[in-house]
């Protein structure tokens, strides 16, 4: 009897181990695949940057704020072909609960929808390096450090150490201060100037610079003013694929001008929100005894589908994934 009940406990013991092996085995496959999987569309986007400036189109930036927007987003970008980042703000991650939660339901996302297109996550204004160290450590594709509130030097220097960090993450930076409010930053717009930006570039290895143009986060509180002489300039200047914040509330002619003086990636974000909250507020007013928070949710999702692929069209992204 004893010797069965040892036979048993090994027998037990050796199945329970080898498992094991097979599970971590498993594991490590699947982080292999994810990672080459947004390697490739790191790749995939940096050949898309230079082709947005050769042939003056622009990828979008949605910043993301939950699940429901991340996959919304993702099924209009794949319906149109667009390559896209979607950006997340450090008050975006917060919420969502860490970056490694917000990379994993991107993978979960990419994967179980069958998405194709080139996604990039990008942390979208790193407000500290310790923040963008946080999103290199957990594989995010693109890195924003926004060191523009700080004097050129020390700008450089912060740039700089994040690059330093950076495993092959693509890494933007910003110069001059972009105004109005974007989650938790807020700036006073401060124009870029044309010296600072060529004494940046010659010192940081950056591959998108996000220079102070006239925009801003948010809402415009009166017309927007663009410097579309200073934006020809510092893209004559510098060979850095250059970025437009505060897409929000621009005229389509602004932004058509904007990309065909060298933008090639603008940032949308508050539109979103808008455009969500008008279609939620009327979905509970129609509907006052609805409570599943799945309906209520989803009464926004043809909002969020509707903004990016009318700013896909508008930035000429379309089939370019
Ligand atoms: P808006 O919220 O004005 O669209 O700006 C978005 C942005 O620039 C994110 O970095």
């Amino acid at each position: 009897m004893t010797k069965i009940i040892t036979k048993w406990t090994v027998f037990v013991l050796f199945t329970t181990i080898y498992e094991r092996k097979l599970r971590v085995k498993t594991i490590d496959f699947n982080l292999t695949s994810l990672y080459i999987l947004s390697g490739d569309s790191m790749k995939r986007m940096g050949n898309i940057l230079e082709d947005a400036k050769q042939k003056k189109y622009a990828i979008p930036q949605f910043n993301i704020n939950n699940l429901e927007w991340t996959k919304n987003i993702l099924e209009a970008c794949q319906k149109e072909n667009s390559p896209v980042f979607l950006g997340v703000s450090t008050g975006a991650v917060k919420y969502m609960g860490g970056y490694n939660v917000v990379r994993q339901m991107v993978d979960g996302l990419i994967r179980d929808l069958g998405i194709t297109i080139p996604v990039i996550l990008h942390l979208d204004h790193g407000t500290s390096v310790d923040e963008c160290k946080k999103a290199v450590d957990a594989n995010f594709d693109s890195i924003m450090i926004d060191a523009s509130h700080y004097d050129l030097e020390t700008n450089i220097k912060m740039t700089n150490e994040v690059i330093n960090y950076a495993k092959d993450q693509l890494i933007e930076a910003e110069l001059g201060t972009i105004g109005g409010t974007e989650d938790e930053v807020t700036g006073n717009l401060q124009f870029t100037k044309l010296d600072d930006a060529i004494e940046f570039i010659k010192n940081v290895n950056i591959d998108l610079l996000a220079p102070s143009l006239g925009s801003v986060h948010g809402l415009y509180k009166s017309k927007p003013d663009i410097q579309f002489d200073l934006m020809n300039q510092i893209f004559n200047a510098v060979n850095t694929p250059l970025v437009l914040h505060g897409g929000t509330g621009l005229s389509d002619e602004i932004i058509r001008k904007s990309i065909r003086l060298g933008i090639c990636k603008i940032n949308i974000n508050t539109e979103f929100q808008v455009a969500w909250n008008e279609a939620i507020r009327d979905f509970i007013n129609k509907n006052p005894n609805e409570y599943d928070p799945r309906k209520i949710i989803s009464s926004g999702a043809a909002a969020i589908r509707d903004v990016a692929t009318q700013k896909i069209h508008l930035l000429g992204s379309n089939n370019k994934g």
